[in-house]
Order: structure tokens, then C-alpha cells, then sequence
């Protein structure tokens, strides 16, 4: 069986982030949300992976590279714009070569792999496999409905969900998925759906099997699901010293890089401190992934992901909740006349006390 990673799109719902860069390589504890999807692959023995790319294609080459340090082959397809998930199946026409495949979304997270489920599909007969999860706003998702026990239909994101029953961004397919995705026409929002495509598939009579995946899964195109992944994968991490610790205090689990300085700070875990970071007179609360080269200084950051090169300094009140690019700087200044001052690009939100 073939892989087939989509990490192409445009990732309008985490801007300003993905103004600069890929979506999918914005990191999770540390490590960008794309790798956990390539070693979930691997784990259930697909090693043979098509990485689907688009503008941010160079990015992700760099971070992904042949993939061999992920236990992957990687086959980067170009996908000229994003013209929706059946779009980029049919992009992958050639690297898939009438193999059966498992579609995994870049931006999808899910704590128990995929393992046992690809094993599922391989040894049954069924032409398609969905994974499904009950939430509480099916309007953001593709949506199923079933009838003792069988899809009978699915709709994107509809505005009056009849169920709330999501799919995950996860989906193994037989070949004739190919056939579907050619036969259907794009969707209101100008997308070829690979909803639509399964739908399809159910039309013409083949079997199309859901499966409920009752372990947390996470679409982590916006920032709230972001910090939730981020604390569900902190939650379970190794912990693990190697940067200098001077009149420190931690507590929890905690992974600090080699490196990384904690100078008269206090960090609550779960947290992780990137190689090069300085923590210093400063509090670093639990469920925070702090990248390489960051800078806090007398301040408190809680909840929060800071991307690289970034710097929090002199903060009276605590950072919480927050998803920081590369290389900001929020510092008090003590310039006068006593204002705000900012630089912020487009579609940044910024909440005041
Ligand atoms: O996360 C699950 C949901 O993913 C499903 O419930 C929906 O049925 C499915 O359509 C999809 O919805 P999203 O709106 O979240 O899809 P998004 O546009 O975020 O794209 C998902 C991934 O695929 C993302 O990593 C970007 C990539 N992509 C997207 C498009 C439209 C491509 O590589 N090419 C594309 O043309």
C-alpha cells in the first residue's frame, strides 16, 4: 500500500502564521504537525509516501527531505493550486499507479496512528475506509451519515448537519477512487471534494466502510485545536534535561534541549524549551512548547506556542493561549509618551488586557 500526504493548501484559518509558511510545519511540542502523520504511516509498515505540495512546497522539501530520517520514502507531487482533496488525489494519478493508498491530511493529528486500521483494509475486500468522530460543530467538517452501520451519504461542511459524525482527515482507498474523483464536479466553494468522491463511490454500489476512531484526533488548522494538540502531545513526552539549569525550579514533565539556559525562572510542566532558548527571571506554565532561540524575560508565559527566534520580555501580565510566529518580539519598551506600539501583519489578532 502507498501513502499519500496532503500538504499543499492555503491555510487561511492560522494567518498570519501561514502567511509565511506551511501550515503543516507548524510545530507541536516542537516538532511540525506533518511529521507525526509521516511516522504514523510508517508505524503501519507504508514507507512508500507521496508528499502532495503547493506554494509552500520548498519548505516542506527542506523539512521532509528524501524522508529517511522519518523512516519514509518521499515523492514530492506538484499541485498547481488548491483545487480540493480529489483534486490532489488525481495530481498523485501517476505515483499511485493503481495501488491501493492511505490519504492522510498534513494538518491531522491522531493518538492511536493508523496501524491497525490499515491492517483492517488490507486483509478486507471494502473499496474505501473511512474514519469518523462525533463533535460538537459538524458545520466545520465532512459529515456522515449512517444507516445501521453503513454510510449512506456524506456532505461537506453543511450548514444543517443531519449528524455529528466528522470525518478525519484520514482515508484508505482501493484504485476505483480514481474513477469517482474524474466523474464528479467542483463544489460550491470551487473544490473537487474527496466527500463527494466517496459519495460516489456509494452510488455506484461499492462498499465504503466507516470505522469510529474513539482516541483524540485533532484537525489543527486553527489556532484552538493548534494549543490542544500541542497539550495532548505534551502530555505524554519524555522527559529529558540537557540545557544548563542556573537557580531553577521545574516541576512536571518537562524536556529542556541542549543548549537551552533556565536562569532564575520556574517552568510547571507538561513544557518543552528549544535548543538555544533563554528563559530567564522568568515562568513558563504548563502546556507551553517554547522553539529553538526563544527568548522570555521576566515574563509568564502558560498555554502557548512560540515559534522560533521570538521574544516575550517585561510583561506585567501573563502570556496565555497564544500562538507566536518567527521572530516576533512583544517587549515592554519604557519609552515615552507611554503607548502601545506595534508592527503586526495581516490577519493577526492581538488581545489587550
Ligand atoms: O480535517 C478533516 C476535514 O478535512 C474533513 O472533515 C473534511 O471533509 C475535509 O474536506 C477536510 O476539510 P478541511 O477544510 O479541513 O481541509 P483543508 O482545506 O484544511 O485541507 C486539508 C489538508 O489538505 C491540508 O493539509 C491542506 C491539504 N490540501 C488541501 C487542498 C484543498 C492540499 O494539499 N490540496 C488541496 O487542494
Amino acid at each position: 500500500m502507498k501513502g499519500l500526504v496532503l500538504s499543499g493548501g492555503a491555510g487561511t484559518r492560522l494567518r498570519p502564521i501561514t502567511h509565511t509558511s506551511a501550515k503543516q510545519l507548524v510545530p507541536v511540542a516542537n516538532r511540525p504537525v506533518l511529521f507525526y502523520g509521516l511516522e504514523a504511516l510508517r508505524d503501519a509498515g507504508v514507507t512508500d509516501v507521496g508528499i502532495v505540495v503547493g506554494d509552500t512546497h520548498a519548505e516542506i522539501e527542506a523539512a521532509v527531505g528524501d524522508g529517511s530520517a522519518l523512516g519514509i520514502r518521499a515523492t514530492y507531487i506538484r499541485q498547481a493550486a488548491p483545487l480540493g482533496l480529489a483534486h490532489a488525489v488525481l495530481t498523485a494519478e501517476e505515483f499511485l499507479d493503481g495501488s491501493p493508498f492511505v490519504m492522510y491530511l498534513g494538518d491531522n493529528l491522531l493518538r492511536d496512528g493508523i496501524t491497525e486500521l490499515v491492517e483492517r483494509f488490507r486483509a478486507g475486500t471494502s473499496d474505501a475506509m473511512i474514519l469518523l468522530q462525533r463533535v460538537s460543530d459538524p458545520q466545520s467538517y465532512g459529515v456522515a451519515e449512517l444507516r445501521d452501520g453503513r454510510v449512506v451519504r456524506l456532505v461537506e461542511k453543511p450548514r444543517e448537519p443531519v449528524s455529528d459524525l466528522a470525518l478525519v482527515g484520514v482515508y484508505m482507498f482501493s484504485p476505483a477512487i480514481m474513477d469517482s474523483a474524474k466523474a464528479i464536479r467542483p463544489s460550491g466553494r470551487g473544490e473537487l471534494e474527496i466527500t463527494d468522491a466517496i459519495q460516489h463511490m456509494i452510488d455506484r454500489g461499492l462498499a465504503v466502510e466507516p470505522h469510529e476512531v474513539t482516541g483524540w484526533w485533532k484537525d489543527t488548522g486553527r489556532i484552538d485545536d493548534m494549543l490542544e494538540a500541542n497539550r495532548l502531545i505534551l502530555e505524554v513526552i519524555e522527559p529529558r534535561v540537557e540545557g544548563e539549569l542556573v537557580d531553577a525550579a521545574l516541576e512536571g514533565r518537562i524536556v529542556i534541549e541542549a543548549g537551552a539556559r533556565v536562569v532564575r525562572s520556574s517552568i510547571r510542566g507538561p513544557a518543552v524549551i528549544g535548543a538555544g532558548a533563554l528563559i530567564e527571571d522568568a515562568y513558563i506554565g504548563p502546556y507551553t512548547a517554547i522553539s529553538d532561540r526563544v527568548v522570555v524575560r521576566r515574563a509568564e508565559v502558560e498555554h502557548s506556542i512560540l515559534l522560533e527566534d521570538s521574544r516575550v520580555e517585561e510583561i506585567d501580565a501573563r502570556v496565555e493561549s497564544s500562538l507566536i510566529g518567527r521572530g516576533v518580539t512583544i517587549r515592554r519598551t519604557g519609552e515615552k509618551p507611554r503607548a502601545y506600539r506595534f508592527m503586526v501583519g495581516d490577519s493577526s489578532t492581538i488581545g489587550l488586557l
